[in-house]
C-alpha cells in the first residue's frame, strides 16, 4: 500500500515550529475545549515556544483545552528535572492558561503502573479521544516509547526503552547511568486512534528514520511507519531531516 502520510518540507527549524503551532491554534480557535496529545524531547521545544507566544501575542486560548502526554519515565517524581511532566510544565503549561486538572501525564511514581496505563486510557476515552497528536521521531523509527518490534495494537503500557533510546536520552542527565531503563508509554493503537496526527522531525539525523518511516514497508520494526495506517497523518520537516526521501 502506498503511504497516506502527507509531507511538508520547510526550510529551518523555525518555520517547522511555526507550522506545528499553527494547526494546534486553529484546532484551538475552532474547538477550545480540543483534546491535545503533547510530546517531549528536544524537537517540540520551539513549537511550544511558539504555542506560548501565541498564546502571548495573540490570545491563543488554552483555557478549556484537556493535554495527554505520550509517555513519562518510571521511577521519576513530576518534580524531577527530567521529568516529562516537568518538561512540560517548563516549555508549556506553566505559560498558558491551560488548567493543571486537565493535563494529563502518566505519574512515573505510581504505586501501580499498570493500572496508571489503565485509567490513561479510561481518560482518553472519558474525553471522546485525542484531536491532535504532537510526535516526535526517534532515530530507529519509534513514536513515543513505542520502540522497533511494538505490536500495532499496542495500548499504554509499561515498555523497557531499547539501548539507543536509552543513549539518546543520556544527553539530558547529569549521570548517564541515572536514565530510567523502563518507561509508561501510550501505545500504537492509542496513538492511531487520534484524529490528526503531526509529526515533527528536524535534522540529519532523523532523515533515515524518515524515510523508512514514509517511503518504507508498514511494518513494526520501524513504528513510525504504522502511520501509513492513519487518514490524517502529516510529517513537518526541515530540509535536513527530508534529505533521504526519494
Ligand atoms: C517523547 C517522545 C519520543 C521523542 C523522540 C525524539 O515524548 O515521544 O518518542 O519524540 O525520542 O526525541 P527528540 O525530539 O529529543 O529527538
Amino acid at each position: 500500500m502506498s503511504s497516506r502520510i502527507d509531507v511538508c518540507v520547510l526550510d529551518d527549524e523555525a518555520a517547522v515550529a511555526v507550522a506545528a503551532a499553527g494547526i494546534f491554534a486553529e484546532l484551538l480557535r475552532r474547538r477550545p475545549d480540543a483534546v491535545l496529545g503533547l510530546a517531549t524531547g528536544s524537537t517540540p521545544e520551539p513549537v511550544y515556544a511558539e504555542m506560548v507566544r501565541l498564546h502571548r501575542d495573540e490570545g491563543l486560548g488554552f483555557a478549556r483545552a484537556r493535554a495527554f502526554n505520550l509517555d513519562e519515565y518510571l521511577g521519576l517524581d513530576g518534580d524531577h528535572d527530567q521529568s516529562y511532566r516537568f518538561f512540560m510544565q517548563i516549555h508549556l503549561f506553566d505559560y498558558v492558561d491551560i488548567r493543571p486538572w486537565n493535563t494529563f501525564v502518566f505519574d512515573g511514581k505510581a504505586a501501580d503502573p499498570e493500572q496508571e496505563c489503565l485509567a490513561f486510557e479510561a481518560k482518553i476515552r472519558a474525553v471522546g479521544g485525542v484531536d491532535l497528536w504532537l510526535l516526535g521521531l526517534g532515530t530507529n523509527g519509534h513514536i513515543a516509547f513505542n520502540e522497533p518490534g511494538s505490536d500495532p495494537a499496542s495500548r499504554s503500557r509499561v515498555v523497557t526503552p531499547d539501548a539507543e533510546t536509552v543513549e539518546a536520552n543520556s544527553r539530558h542527565f547529569a549521570d548517564p547511568a541515572e536514565v530510567p531503563t523502563e518507561a509508561l508509554t501510550a501505545g500504537v493503537s492509542t496513538i492511531l486512534d487520534g484524529r490528526k496526527i503531526v509529526l515533527v522531525a528536524l535534522g540529519a539525523h532523523k532523515a533515515d528514520a524518515v524515510a523508512r518511516a514514509i517511503e518504507g514497508d508498514r511494518l513494526p520494526d520501524c513504528p513510525a511507519s504504522l502511520l501509513q495506517g492513519h487518514s490524517d497523518c502529516i510529517f513537518l520537516l526541515d530540509r535536513a531531516a527530508a534529505s533521504q526521501l526519494s
